[in-house]
């Protein structure tokens, strides 16, 4: 049970109380969950992470707080509408948009500390997990300093289902063996500093489609990335509207204007496998076979990636019907397009890729 004192009440909006909470305690104190006990219980506090859109993926506790009767639910403004449609209380949508996001972050705590003055279950919902480029953190020493301690229950955060519901794995054995996650838009409108190229790495982007131009040019230009590096944007994972825009650092900007991008869209830059949909498991497993087979047979002989290629196209074409093409070479991210929909970018040998496509 989490409570609120009147005294808390009357200092709503005064930074100081946040920034005493802040600098008087370490950062493992900052998130302990063992607050000092309130004076005067009212309402409680529950933070919620609702996932990336898809009620399939909210979590058993996140349920059970949107859906209880009693509960007051203060939303962000990219929660799905399926997600509010599982509210059995009153809810309350923040209108963040550009622009007026602390005006809103105000209405934010305004809702949630009258409700909670008024005895309620304030449900805080919020896109993803919590403390994931979202705020939950500062959310929590602000409520804290006004004298409430939220519970808080962790969402599937976008970083990591956006890219798997987009066929993307952020981690692969031989492949990347690290995962970044960074923000397109640091305080203010800033860029964020960018981390140096490396090859086993998966960076995952999140608020950046805005920028998708500029950090493009930075990767390769300031931050050693090879051109040729694959990029996918998944668009509104988990949710109806769900769409993979594939590209590479030098085209995916003008594909993504192309093809309208909007928020919310989560962007995987790096080298990790990426199959399609359409291709089933007997063809993915059926692929590392015969590659294999068509590597120790060539590469002995001396033959050259074409070869190769030439071998597993020649194999596929044998299993699976005849219409088969593919490319074995160092990188080749700028033939990963969306347009192609049964295709397996892989690799059985460290730094040579593979991609087997049906036109
Ligand atoms: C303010 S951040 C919040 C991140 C959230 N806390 C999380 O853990 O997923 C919002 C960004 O998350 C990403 N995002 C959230 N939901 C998404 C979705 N359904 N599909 C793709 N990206 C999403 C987008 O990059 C969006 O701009």
């Amino acid at each position: 049970m989490f409570t609120i004192s009147p005294r808390a009440s009357s200092s709503l909006y005064t930074e100081t109380s946040v920034t005493f909470v802040a600098s008087g305690m370490s950062s493992t104190a900052l998130f302990s969950s063992n607050p000092s006990s309130p004076s005067s219980p009212t309402g409680r506090l529950t933070m919620v992470g609702a996932g990336p859109g898809d009620p399939n993926l909210l979590t058993v506790a996140a349920l059970h707080s949107i859906s209880d009767p009693e509960a007051l639910v203060i939303s962000d403004r990219l929660v799905s509408q399926e997600i509010l449609d599982l509210v059995k209380g009153e809810v309350r949508v923040a209108n963040k948009s550009p622009g007026c996001a602390d005006k809103a972050q105000n209405e934010i705590y305004t809702w949630c500390l009258g409700g909670l003055a008024e005895g309620k279950h304030v449900v805080r919902l919020k896109i993803g997990d919590p403390f994931v480029f979202g705020r939950g953190g500062e959310e929590v020493l602000k409520f804290r300093g006004m004298g409430v301690e939220p519970k808080v229950i962790p969402g599937v955060s976008a970083v990591f289902a956006a890219p798997l519901l987009g066929g993307i794995p952020v981690t692969h054995r031989g492949v990347a063996n690290q995962v970044v996650m960074c923000t397109g838009y640091g305080r203010e409108g800033t860029s964020p500093d960018l981390i140096k190229y490396h090859p086993d790495q998966t960076v995952v982007f999140v608020m950046a489609v805005g920028r998708l131009r500029e950090l493009s040019r930075k990767l390769i230009s300031m931050a050693g990335y090879p051109p040729d590096t694959p990029v996918a944007i998944v668009e509104q994972a988990g949710n109806p509207g769900q769409r993979t825009i594939r590209g590479n650092l030098v085209d995916i900007a003008d594909k993504a204007e192309r093809e309208n991008v909007k928020p919310p869209s989560t962007i995987v830059v790096g080298d990790t496998h990426i199959y399609a949909e359409d291709m089933t498991d007997e063809m993915c497993s059926s692929a590392i076979t015969i590659s294999q087979e068509a590597f120790q047979m060539n590469v002995t002989k001396g033959k050259v990636y074409a070869t190769i290629a030439a071998h597993i196209r020649a194999g596929f074409d044998k299993s699976f019907g005849r219409g088969w093409n593919c490319v074995v070479g160092r990188s080749f991210g700028a033939f990963v397009t969306h347009e192609i929909k049964t295709y397996m970018y892989f690799t059985v040998v460290p730094g040579v890729y593979i991609l087997l496509w049906k036109a």
